[in-house]
């Protein structure tokens, strides 16, 4: 069966054409970077608006590139939270009027397990149980996926997320908006152990997280050493946040007695997360799923494949399905 699938959640429109959750027929992301970039965030009334004139256009498209046709479509999947209401709006509008109109079922499903799935549709397939690390710019948790569908949530960020923490720290530096991939490249030539930024773990068994004193520590640094290296900055920055990722996720696995990790959302895209995960994953004789980058940031495919799963326990939405903003992990079904 084909599964056309819309994210809306925030600042990317993306349409995607999956066959059976699995195969990705087409994935198209029309980013709103340019135009959130002069105001060095997501203006939420700016990108609804752009989400309006974006989603047909690309639906015609990710089909054509998908070399199918309106008839084609067996169910219509759509992320209906969390993110911005107006945002998230659009993509369910559209989805339920093609629902209606096609009289095909219709799924919404939640963005953060929808990320977490971005890992289903890569080879090999991850069994379960797995330690879930999902890290991007709303969002950071750790949690346990016992089977598909259900998961235990271990521990979550108390203020800014990990992308939250990228981007804030990379205005402090000048740097433009996301600052995430700024970041990431300019520290390729930094020094990580330049600069000692905090590294806080909020007690040795916890698994929440504490972002927001790092941007503090960023800004009180510039702020004392005029002229300072600002590839060290980066690169010790970046060490702190990838050293609290690391050391939590692996603990949160050898306590759950799980030896598979997996990685998600837009900071997943990091090189040296990735790398770190990796050594450590290969030390500890760890599973490591990360998805390609293009899965890791917001995207369509990982909706698809997410309802795909739903749909096989037998879950299903009607016309009533609504956008909301603060669906979280306890609203999985
Ligand atoms: O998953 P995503 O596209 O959107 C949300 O659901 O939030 O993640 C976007 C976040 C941004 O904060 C961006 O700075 C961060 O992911 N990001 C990165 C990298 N690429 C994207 N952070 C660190 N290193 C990267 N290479
Ligand atoms: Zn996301």
């Amino acid at each position: 069966m084909i599964w056309l699938a819309l994210e809306t959640s925030c600042d990317d429109t993306s349409v995607a054409v999956v066959e059976d959750g699995r195969r990705i027929l087409s994935n198209l992301i029309s980013s709103q970077i340019n135009l959130h970039r002069k105001f060095g965030g997501v203006v939420p009334e700016l990108a609804s608006r752009k989400h309006l004139d974006n989603i047909n256009p690309l639906m015609a498209q990710a089909l054509k590139e998908g070399g199918i046709g309106w008839d084609d479509i067996g169910a219509v999947a759509v992320a209906n939270g969390p993110g911005l209401v107006g945002s998230l709006l659009v993509g369910v509008a559209a989805a339920k009027t093609i629902a209606a109109v096609k009289g095909i079922p219709l799924a919404g499903v939640n963005h953060l397990s929808a990320h977490i799935y971005a890992n289903f549709l890569g080879e090999p397939q991850p069994e379960l149980p797995a330690v879930c690390l999902l890290v991007s710019g709303g969002h950071t948790s750790l949690a346990l996926m016992e089977a598909h569908g259900r998961f235990t949530l271990l521990g979550e960020t108390r203020d800014d997320a990990a992308g939250e923490c990228f981007d804030k720290a990379a205005r402090i530096l000048g740097l433009p908006y996301p600052g995430g991939p700024e970041i990431d490249a300019l520290a390729k030539q930094g020094n990580a152990e330049a600069v000692r930024f905090p590294r806080p773990y909020l007690g040795n068994d916890s698994f929440e997280f504490s972002f927001s004193g790092l941007k503090t520590a960023v800004m009180q640094y510039c702020k004392k050493n005029e002229g300072f290296n600002i590839h060290d900055v980066c690169a010790s920055f970046q060490e702190a946040v990838v050293d609290v990722l690391l050391k939590k996720t692996f603990a949160a696995a050898r306590a759950a007695g799980v030896g598979r990790i997996l990685l998600a959302g837009g900071v997943a895209c990091n090189s040296r997360l990735k790398e770190k995960f990796r050594a450590e994953a290969e030390k500890q004789g760890t599973e490591l799923h990360i998805p390609a980058p293009v899965l890791c940031t917001d995207n369509a495919a990982m909706v698809a494949c997410c309802a795909y799963y739903n749909s096989r326990r037998g879950l299903a939405d009607d016309l009533t399905l609504d956008a909301n903003p603060l669906l979280s992990w306890k609203d999985l079904k």
